[in-house]
């Protein structure tokens, strides 16, 4: 597309759209009711682990002098063995919560903040009263139930609010933990544990002067675009530094737990970065990348050997330049009228620090990360009914400035024809960011829904060049990426990343850049219902860019 008039033509919006009172109010939809769920506990749920989740709100010390407003999670364990629940020390962030496949969890949720809210597990294999839907909220002063069985192989998983509308801004303050789940084929693997198996919580944030957060100083202007800050937060601290041993052995488990950043990750000593684990567990055997392009809620497990190192030696995981500013904050939507980068976001075209490795004494481990890692866990394709025809999904721009799937936003427990699965069914997916453009000419009712709706309309005019990354998650299943089509990304920006893309194992998430578009396979099993699929964008899902898929 034409990078120029793309810009002049989003400048000129920017500024119509901006007068509009419309635009300023946030749509909450609360049409309808609670469901009677969640609010007993059953009796008959024999629970292994047994957690009582307060959502509260807070004081951090992030910052030297002032504390930090805060939302956090308090655990207490009711039931479980002790290392069920870590509380993650002068964080707002956590817990982190580690169970094994098999597991009965019961988890109390006690809602203390003033507004509504609701915990999702994201990535868990759960039913649709466990997951967290959105108009499942409860008020403060309220508790949710959650019973399950943890179905999901070993893998880091972890868990957020739902609400709709305020998802982005609950994260935002602090409201997020991981739930780790072992089994038996990754025990039998004797990778690092303990002190040798360490969270990796990434995410960016943005202080004012009294040290308190700021989220969206634009309004909707960032909130269009998504959050970006102006400082990275490893595990909810400003201190980015992990002391490790000599001679260790190292699972790093990292999660980017940002609202909307995506990271190019790479070793400073230009080393090749080891992955062997992604969302939904580990892989068949480990992967040496370059760099490493991790999305807003990815999971990747990294393998850290510090043996040849030495002591003191300067060890860091950096973030790498990506050409995306111009469709981001300095292009799109803060080109023209809006000026250039007015809230000194970090540019994603630099390069900064992620985290500092501090080599400590040597401390020997005897974890070894071995070249078969696991069987193979990919879906067939062949299996899938729709094979050549995928069901296709739009995750784009529609209307004055409102971020779509296929037209549509979210509508509460609103579910259309083409959002409804068969239970032991296996489909690919075809989720789409401006890369498909011919799907939107398929008959048969499952493409474009906004086409042809002129200028804004999607595949032509302003729909079309109006495009940013999407980072898609679907719920409550782990897909297997079968296809990743680029020819339509810019190439500039396509071989800044193109070596950092992971699309083997099992995952939840993906991370579509502007013109591309990706088949993925997946299989509904166990329970019906209704469940969401997103841009995981936490400020587009909070716009809208989000809807319910039924399986039944
Ligand atoms: Cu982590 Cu519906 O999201
Ligand atoms: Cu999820
Ligand atoms: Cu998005």
């Amino acid at each position: 597309y034409n990078r120029r008039s793309f810009i002049e033509t989003a400048s000129l919006f920017a500024a119509g759209f901006y007068v509009m009172p419309l635009f300023s109010s946030c749509k909450m939809d609360t049409s309808s009711a609670h469901p009677n769920v969640g609010t007993t506990i059953n009796s008959d749920f024999n629970a292994d682990v047994d957690i009582q989740l307060k959502a509260v709100q807070s004081s951090t010390t992030i910052l030297s002098v002032k504390n930090t407003d805060t939302y956090s999670y308090k655990g207490s364990l009711i039931k479980g063995v002790k290392q069920t629940l870590q509380q993650l020390e002068g964080s707002a962030l956590g817990p982190i919560i580690r169970v094994k496949k098999g597991d009965r969890v019961r988890i109390r949720f006690e809602n203390e903040i003033s507004e509504k809210s609701i915990i999702h597990w994201h990535g868990l294999h759960v039913s649709h009263e466990n997951d967290g839907h959105p108009e499942h909220v409860i008020d403060k002063g309220e508790t949710y139930i959650y019973e399950f069985e943890v179905m999901n192989r070993a893998g880091t998983y972890w868990f957020h609010p739902h609400p709709h509308g305020h998802t982005g801004e609950q994260v935002y303050k602090g409201l997020a933990g991981l739930f780790i789940v072992t089994d038996e084929e990754e025990k039998a693997l004797n990778l690092p544990t303990g002190d040798y198996d360490i969270p990796v919580v990434i995410q960016d944030r943005t202080f004012d002067e009294s040290n308190q957060l700021l989220y969206l100083p634009n309004g909707r202007m960032d909130q269009m675009q998504g959050f970006l800050g102006n400082r990275i937060l490893i595990n909810g601290k400003v201190d980015n530094t992990l002391s490790l041993n000599k001679d260790g052995k190292y699972r790093l488990r990292l999660l980017n737990g940002s609202n909307s950043r995506a990271y190019k990750l790479a070793w400073n000593t230009k080393e090749p970065i080891t992955v062997f684990g992604v969302d939904g567990g580990l892989l068949e055997s480990p992967k040496k990348l370059p760099y490493l392009l991790l999305g807003p809620a990815q999971r990747v497990d990294v393998w850290l050997d510090l043996s040849k190192k030495s002591e003191n030696e300067e060890l860091k995981l950096i973030h790498l330049p990506i050409p995306l500013d111009n469709m981001m904050s300095g292009g799109m939507m803060g080109g023209g009228m809006m000026g250039n980068k007015s809230d000194n976001s970090l540019p994603y075209n630099s390069q900064f620090d992620i985290i500092n490795i501090n080599v400590g004494a040597s401390r020997k481990n005897d974890a070894q990360l071995p070249e078969r890692l696991s069987v193979s866990q990919a879906l067939d394709p062949a299996d899938a009914e729709n094979r050549n025809s995928p069901r296709t999904f739009n995750f784009a721009m529609e209307g004055m400035m409102k971020w779509t799937i296929n037209g549509r936003t979210y509508n509460g427990m609103e579910v259309t024809e083409d959002e409804i699965v068969k239970l032991n069914t296996t489909e690919v997916w075809r989720i789409n960011n401006g890369g498909n453009i011919s799907t939107k000419n398929q008959k048969d009712g499952r493409g474009m829904m906004g086409n042809n709706r002129g200028m804004m309309g999607n595949g032509s005019g302003m729909g079309n060049m109006m495009q940013m990354p999407h980072p898609v998650h679907i719920h409550q299943l782990q897909f297997n990426i079968i296809n990743r089509n680029h020819e339509n990304v810019d190439q500039n920006l396509w071989n800044a990343v193109k070596d950092g893309f992971i699309d083997e194992g099992r995952q939840d998430s993906v991370y579509l850049l502007p013109g591309m578009y990706m088949d993925l396979v997946m299989r509904f099993e166990d329970f019906k219902g209704l469940f969401l699929y997103h841009c995981h964008n936490l400020e587009h899902e909070d716009m809208g860019m989000m809807r319910n898929f039924k399986i039944e």
